[in-house]
C-alpha cells in the first residue's frame, strides 16, 4: 500500500533530508561522500539516511566494504508529484548550491582515483583482467551481438560446446552430428537449454529443412569431410537467403599423424582454397581471417571464414 502523503510530509520536513535527496536523486554515494558534500558529521548523515530509508525515499546496496545510497525510483505518482514540488523549492536554496559544488568535487575525485588506477596499471591490465575474469570472457559475451530471433545450426556439433555458447542468445539452436557418442555427450551438456534440438545426421545430407536457418557454424569439422564442396552446398540449402555461415578450421599444416589418430581427411585449408569452396557453394561476401594463436595451444594455427548465402 502507498505510504500516506502526510507521512511523506513528515519525512521530508527537515532541510537536511531534502538536501540528501537532491544529491542522491541521480547517483549513488557512500556515507563518507555524503558527509563531505553536506559538510555534516557521519552520525547526522546516518540518522537522516535511516529516516529516509524507513520512509521509502532512499535505498542502498553493499559494494565491497562500503554501502552506496541512492534515492528510490519506485515511488507512487503522488510521491513523485510531492518530490517535484519540494525539489523545485529546495534546489534554489544556497545550501543546495553549495552541496552541488562539493558534489562535483567528490565525483571528480572518484574519476581521478579510477584514472590513477589505469595510468599505473596499463602494463598490468591484461594479466589482471585474465586473473579476475579469465582469458575469454569478452568473447563469450560478444555472442550477445547475434540476433535473438535467429535459428542457428551447429553443424558437426561434437560435445556441444558451441551450442552451449549460442543457446542463451538466440531463439533456437539445431545441433547436428554423425556420432552417437558425441551426441550423447552433447545431450548431457545441453540439458539446461530447452531451445537446443539435437539431431543425428551427416553434413552431406543435413536433417534440416531448406532455408530454415539464419546462420550455421562449422567449427573444427570440415577437415573431417571428404567432399567439403558438397557439404557447403548442403549448408547453403538449409540457410535462408542472406543467412550466414561461419567456418572455423585449421590452416595448412604437416601433422600427418592426425589422419591416423583423429581421422583428419584434410591437413588444413588455405584461405584461398576455403574462399573458393564457399563461393562455389553459392555464398558471397566471403571473408577469411587467420586467428591469433592461444599461448597455451599445441595444435595448428586456425582461421575463421564467414560468408552470406547469396
Ligand atoms: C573435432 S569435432 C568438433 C566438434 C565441435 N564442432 C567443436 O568445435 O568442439 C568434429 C565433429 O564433427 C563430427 N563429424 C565429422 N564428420 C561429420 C560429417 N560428415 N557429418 C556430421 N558430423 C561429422 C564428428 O562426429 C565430431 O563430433
Amino acid at each position: 500500500m502507498a505510504t500516506p502523503i502526510l507521512d511523506h510530509l513528515a519525512a521530508l520536513a527537515e532541510p537536511i533530508r531534502t538536501r540528501l535527496l537532491l544529491v542522491l536523486e541521480d547517483r549513488e554515494l557512500t556515507v563518507s561522500e555524503l558527509c563531505t558534500v553536506l559538510q555534516l558529521p557521519q552520525s547526522t548523515v546516518s540518522r537522516h539516511l535511516k529516516a529516509l530509508g524507513d520512509a521509502g525515499w532512499v535505498g542502498s546496496r553493499a559494494q565491497a566494504t562500503s554501502r552506496l545510497y541512492r534515492m528510490s525510483q519506485n515511488g507512487d505518482p503522488a510521491t513523485h508529484r510531492l518530490w517535484a514540488l519540494v525539489r523545485d523549492q529546495a534546489a534554489t536554496s544556497s545550501s543546495a548550491f553549495q552541496d552541488h559544488h562539493r558534489l562535483q568535487r567528490v565525483l571528480a575525485d572518484r574519476r581521478t582515483k579510477s584514472q590513477q588506477f589505469f595510468e599505473s596499471s596499463a602494463g598490468e591490465w591484461d594479466r589482471l583482467r585474465e586473473e579476475l575474469f579469465g582469458g575469454h570472457v569478452h568473447l563469450s559475451g560478444l555472442v550477445a551481438l547475434l540476433d535473438e530471433a535467429w535459428v542457428v545450426g551447429d553443424l558437426g556439433c561434437g560435445t556441444g560446446s558451441v551450442s552451449a555458447a549460442l543457446a542463451p542468445f538466440v531463439r533456437r539452436v539445431i545441433a547436428v552430428d554423425d556420432s552417437g557418442a558425441m551426441l550423447a555427450a552433447a545431450r548431457k551438456r545441453l540439458r539446461g537449454y530447452p531451445n537446443v534440438g539435437l539431431k543425428r545426421g551427416r553434413l552431406e545430407s543435413l536433417p534440416i529443412e531448406r532455408g530454415s536457418l539464419d546462420a550455421a557454424a562449422l567449427t573444427l569439422v570440415l577437415h573431417h569431410v571428404p567432399d567439403p564442396a558438397q557439404a557447403l552446398r548442403e549448408v547453403s540449402r538449409v540457410l535462408r537467403p542472406g543467412g550466414r555461415v561461419l567456418i572455423l578450421d585449421m590452416l595448412p599444416h604437416d601433422r600427418e599423424s592426425y589422419s591416423q589418430q583423429m581421422g583428419h581427411v584434410w591437413l588444413g585449408f588455405s584461405e584461398a582454397q576455403m574462399t573458393n569452396y564457399v563461393a562455389d557453394a553459392g555464398f558471397d561476401h566471403v571473408r577469411t581471417h587467420p586467428l591469433p594463436a592461444e599461448p597455451s595451444a599445441k595444435g595448428p594455427a586456425l582461421f575463421v571464414a564467414t560468408a552470406k548465402r547469396a
